[in-house]
């Protein structure tokens, strides 16, 4: 079963909609197989983004990730990856699909609530990036 890796960031956690953003992660038939809290550190956010290093909006995203502790999940599903980001709606809330987390819970593009990998290859790499081989068993 194809898995990816959910970040509920820190304005969720900080905005008590963690129960919320659970609740429609299981109602969209997503199976949560390992779930923990974890306070980023400033290394850890500038690795787990990297690929953004250099753009305007890297610090801010760094800063905003390193607030307050976040909750990171591995999901699984039939077509998981997609099915997530779906799930999430697009990155900019504005444009995001009515009845899709960041639309209907997120304030602004960076602040939007969720994370979500991109692709099946990026899923391995960021769920081996929070979660031991031996969690992972
Ligand atoms: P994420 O990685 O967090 O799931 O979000 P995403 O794939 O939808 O968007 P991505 O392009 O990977 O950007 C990562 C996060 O950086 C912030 N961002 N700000 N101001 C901007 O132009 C801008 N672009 C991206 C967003 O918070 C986005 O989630
Ligand atoms: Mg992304």
């Amino acid at each position: 079963m194809e898995r990816t890796l959910a970040i509920l960031k820190p304005d969720c956690v900080q905005r008590n909609l963690i129960g919320k953003v659970i609740d429609r992660i299981e109602s969209a038939g997503f199976k949560i197989v390992r779930m923990k809290m974890v306070h980023l550190t400033r290394a850890m956010a500038e690795g787990f983004y990297e690929v953004h290093n250099g753009k305007p909006f890297f610090a801010e995203l760094v800063n905003f990730m390193t607030e307050t502790p976040c909750v990171v999940a591995v999901l699984e599903k039939n077509n998981c990856v997609e099915a997530w980001r779906k799930t999430m709606g697009a990155t900019n809330p504005q444009n995001a699909e009515p009845g899709t987390i960041r639309r209907d819970l997120a304030e602004n593009m960076g602040r939007n609530i969720v994370h979500g990998s991109d692709s099946t290859e990026n899923a391995e790499r960021e769920i081996d990036f929070f979660f031991s081989r031996s969690e992972l068993l």
